[in-house]
């Protein structure tokens, strides 16, 4: 089956076809505008300048998407669309479209938890090489470290569409921490790369931060507590050299990354899992990467762990057309002909800033 996602949620448009045959996927195309240089200049995503250029990218993006492969409209199987979380008026953007295109073409429409999304990013083959992968590699349970912008979660996922939120961040998300500490630090946006950037030079036991809620006992995270004390740190210090600033850089990621891999492991114990996944925009980190790895390695003897690749760390239409596939497959499973998909229904649908992922 031939899916075509589409996926607006924050400032990146974009759109993907993949391609599921008897349980294989290929990513056929994985297309995405990254405003990033527009709202560079605000230091912060302006959703109204994110919405606006939505509008104007929405349909170019989904044709390159349908060009760089061999693939006719009509040959689409199925249309996934982000339909929340995320800043309404950029949902709303790609949800209207997929509406649209879903009746012009007469075809099935399922909508998707941008969250769901990221949770499955990580099963993504390359989408450059048109690499294969099954689908019945994915096994569950698996527990998933879900780091973006707006979120910072522990789920542990039991199935498609089975998910049970396990732990959450009770303030700032944790790659909102490295975009705001990066614009203290004058690092520039967005802050994760900036951040990572000027650790690599930096003594990560520089300054001592410190580590909110790791010994809290459950599996939430607190990262407005941190970020207050880069501030207070930052205003303390008078000399805002090149070395000050990637000693502090590398001194907050090191606490981020602590808070991360302490929680994780502390979840994986307690539901014994056998598999972790992390993903969204944060799990591009390097040092995250390395101190998960060695932490799994020191603390367990079977462990699976899985980090998405490049192309699918941040905000992508792929992850939203898997997600759909197997949202639909699920219901297909349950209902041979699910209506809700099928029938005119989905013109009611709209967009969910705050969709949580269902227990
Ligand atoms: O998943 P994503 O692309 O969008 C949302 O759904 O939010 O995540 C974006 C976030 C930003 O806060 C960005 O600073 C962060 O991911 N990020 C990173 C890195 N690359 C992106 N954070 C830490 N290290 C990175 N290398
Ligand atoms: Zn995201």
């Amino acid at each position: 089956m031939i899916i075509l996602g589409i996926e607006t949620s924050c400032d990146e448009t974009a759109a993907a076809v993949v391609d599921v045959t008897r349980q294989r996927v290929v990513v056929l195309s994985n297309v995405i505008n990254s405003q990033i240089r527009i709202h560079k200049r605000y230091g912060g995503i302006v959703p109204e300048v994110a919405a606006r250029e939505h509008v104007k990218n929405i349909i170019p993006i989904i044709a390159r998407s349908l060009a760089k492969t061999n693939v006719a409209k009509e040959e689409i199987g199925l249309i996934a669309v982000t339909r929340g979380s995320g800043l309404v008026t950029s949902l709303m953007v790609g949800l209207e479209a997929a509406k649209a295109l879903a009746f012009a073409l007469n075809k099935p429409i399922v909508d998707v938890n941008h969250m769901a999304g990221h949770a499955f990013s990580w099963f993504l083959p390359r989408s450059a090489k048109a690499e294969k992968a099954k689908v019945r590699d994915i096994t569950f349970p698996f527990l998933s470290l879900l780091v973006s912008g707006g979120h910072t979660e522990l789920v542990l996922v039991k199935g498609f569409g089975r998910y049970k939120v396990l732990g959450k961040t009770l303030d700032d998300a944790s790659g909102e921490a490295f975009d705001k500490v990066a614009k203290m630090l004058n690092l520039g946006f967005p802050g994760g790369p900036a951040i990572a950037r000027a650790a690599e030079k930096g003594n990560a036991s520089a300054f001592s931060l410190p580590r909110p809620m790791i010994h809290s006992g459950d599996l939430n995270f607190s990262f407005a507590g941190l970020k207050t004390a880069v501030l207070y740190a930052d205003k303390r210090h008078i000399m805002k050299t090149e070395k000050y600033r990637a000693d502090m850089a590398a001194s907050f990621q090191e606490a981020v990354v602590e808070l991360l891999v302490e929680k994780t492991v502390r979840a994986a114990k307690k539901y014994k899992v056998k598999q972790i996944a992390v993903a969204g925009g944060v799990s591009a980190n390097k040092r995250l990467k390395q101190i998960m790895k060695k932490r799994i390695q020191d603390d367990f003897s079977d462990m699976k762990l899985f980090f998405p690749l490049p192309e699918y760390t941040g905000d992508n239409a792929a992850m939203i057309a898997l997600a759909g596939y197997m949202k639909y497959e699920e219901a297909r499973s349950i209902i041979r002909t699910p209506k809700t998909f099928e029938s005119r229904d989905y013109m009611k649908w709209q967009a969910d800033p705050n969709m949580r992922l269902a227990d």
